[in-house]
């Protein structure tokens, strides 16, 4: 069985400049029913999944609340957000859990095939959302996609422009000064492209492209893949070169100008500098636990001492 059900909306060799839609049969697996889900989620070790909440309908700009589940299995999960207010992601499922890599693979070899594009290195999280819930506003360094496969779900892509993400935020994230959030401003919804997904629905956008996601009102699953290509890599090279250059050396150069032929150049110098000084992660990825998992609790949210959102 092929994943890639067809492309027949947009050509797949315009995955690199275009925002693509395609059909996938990923839901035919049979790895993504509740009860699959439930015991992806005991295999996981813990620390490698991401449990959070939000209110609902979030913000933009609203960063998550990072909270536990102790004492509840893979179906318990499964169930609290079906019913709650939850964001559950075993980060990299799709390339750890052995099952769930062997179809990744095939579906990487399907879109490599199809679009042309040389995957180098690529790692994909299993998101399990519960209605309402989103991603907040944000640029991800590698090239990105969403497969989704259960529910509603809208993701908004904006155009990689310098007035929607600038160079030097570009640069930050890539240099690990800061995590992938980016600043956003309401006159920047003008310029968002709307795509309203259904289970069995893909979508891929030119790198460097901040998104968001809204769901819909029921239970999401997705999968959202990043990868590397040579050509992201010679691209993430320029920005990462030019990032040392506008903080070490005071000079103030541009990345999206840069020419192809000297992109090589810049790849290997921005390998030289990070082999001779790696960034140093100022980033805060320990966020608090603020609530626990708890299925009695309104919305399956039991909030840690102190941490009771006001209003709530
Ligand atoms: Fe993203």
């Amino acid at each position: 069985m092929n994943l890639i059900a067809d492309w027949n909306r947009t050509a797949p060799r315009k995955t690199r400049t275009e925002i693509v839609r395609f059909n996938h049969r990923m839901a035919e697996t049979g790895l993504f029913t509740d009860e699959a889900l439930a015991r992806l989620l005991d295999e996981t070790p813990r620390e490698e999944i991401t449990i959070c909440t939000m209110p609902p309908r979030p913000p933009a700009d609203l960063r998550w609340i990072a909270g536990d589940a102790p004492g509840i299995d893979g179906a318990g999960l499964v169930e609290a957000t079906r019913r709650g207010r939850l964001w559950v992601s075993p980060r990299s499922a799709m390339t750890k859990h052995p099952t769930y890599r062997k179809v990744f693979n095939q579906l990487m070899g399907e879109f490599s095939k199809a679009t042309g594009q040389r995957v180098l290195s690529a790692d994909a999280a299993v998101l399990i959302s519960s209605a309402n819930m989103g991603i907040f506003f944000h640029v991800d360094p590698a090239e990105t996609m969403l497969w989704h496969i259960r529910g509603t779900k809208t993701m908004l892509v904006y155009p990689p422009k310098e007035e929607i993400v600038t160079e030097l935020a570009l640069e930050a994230i890539l240099l690990k000064e800061t995590l992938s959030d980016l600043p956003w401003r309401p006159e920047m919804e003008s310029q968002a492209v709307s795509v309203t997904l259904k289970g069995g629905e893909a979508v891929s956008w030119p790198i460097h492209s901040p998104h968001r996601v809204l769901n819909g009102d029921d239970l999401n699953v997705s999968m959202s893949v990043e990868f590397s290509t040579p050509r992201s890599m010679l691209t993430n090279g320029v920005f990462y070169t030019n990032g040392i250059l506008r903080r070490r050396a005071g000079m103030n150069p541009t990345s999206r100008g840069t020419a192809d032929i000297l992109k090589p150049a810049y790849w290997a110098a921005s390998r030289a500098i990070k082999a001779l000084a790696p960034p140093k992660n100022n980033v805060e990825r320990a966020h608090d636990r603020r609530f626990d998992v708890d299925l009695s609790a309104p919305w399956c949210i039991k909030w840690r001492p102190g941490y009771e959102p006001q209003g709530a």
